[in-house]
């Protein structure tokens, strides 16, 4: 299958973003970003490949790998207490850490025929984001975290946590029977304030301002995780909630941080980078 056989361009003409379908489009997700951070596109992708999707990531479920247990909110900002140069006490969030229950299969696990792979490398995809964001969009150029494949069985879950791109795009390929929802707290801090008495709120479960997104197989989301602080409720029932994560960026040759690949994608990456 060719990339525009795997999207629905009936409902997302992403091959004529120039017309006034196009414009609607991209009009529409930009006011759901602006309001509250996220965007949901359900159907995004045909039923035919879905299907084959979803097959061809079950097929790859050996090679995925569990990572940390726990995290802190902050997980991939190693620094920041240092940076901050603030006293934290054992209830701070900065030292609070959650329950992390999922394995993941790393970018260079992924075969490049895969649809999930032809998907990601479309420039459909990078031509319609950077519409979006209104700046030029890049495929993340890091061999292991570009593109992920997330598994969550009964009881996986994922802490909440802040992430480090400008926006996270996901593709649901089958949900839990329940459980598994995706919680967030929009923008709940700046560039300059890191709003620490809101973030304790939501960690110990009394902010009255997290809100649902309710994904659904096929659907698309669009999410700036950067200051929107955001988990996955605990997965209940035998079916695995699988989930790919697409990497896109806002500037060139974007890769990750070594230390970070080797916790979440295993001991073979330290053992893959130190014999270079
Ligand atoms: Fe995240």
């Amino acid at each position: 299958m060719k990339p525009i056989d795997l999207i629905n361009l009936d409902l997302y003409p992403l091959d004529r973003l120039e017309t006034p379908a196009g414009h609607k489009l991209v009009t529409s997700i930009r006011d759901s970003l602006e309001l509250d951070g996220s965007c949901t596109l359900p159907d995004f992708v045909t039923a035919n490949a879905l299907q084959a999707m979803r097959s061809q990531a079950i097929s790859l479920a050996d090679k995925a790998y569990s990572g940390p247990t726990s995290a802190s909110p902050y997980f991939f900002n190693y620094d920041l207490e240092k940076e901050l140069d603030i006293d934290v006490d054992r209830k701070h969030p900065l030292r609070r850490k959650g329950k992390r229950n999922l394995r993941q299969i790393a970018a260079d696990l992924i075969p490049g025929d895969h649809l999930l792979s032809v998907l990601y490398c479309s420039d459909l995809m990078t031509q319609f984001l950077s519409r979006v964001l209104d700046k030029e969009v890049f495929r993340n150029q890091d061999k292991y975290q570009s593109l992920n494949i997330s598994l969550q069985n009964e009881g996986g879950c994922q802490q909440w946590h802040f992430d480090t791109g400008d926006m996270v795009t996901t593709l649901l390929l089958q949900s839990s029977e329940s459980g598994g929802i995706f919680e967030y707290y929009p923008r709940i801090r700046s560039e300059d304030d890191e709003n620490f008495e809101e973030v304790r709120k939501v960690l110990d479960g009394i902010s009255n301002r997290v809100k649902q997104l309710h994904l659904r197989p096929g659907m698309l989301s669009l999410f700036q995780g950067r200051n929107s602080i955001h988990r996955v409720t605990e997965i209940r029932g035998s079916t695995c909630r699988i989930q790919a994560i697409l990497g896109y960026a806002t500037s060139p040759n974007v890769v990750g941080s070594t230390k970070s690949s080797i916790l979440h994608y295993g001991p073979r990456v330290a053992l893959r980078e130190n014999t270079r």
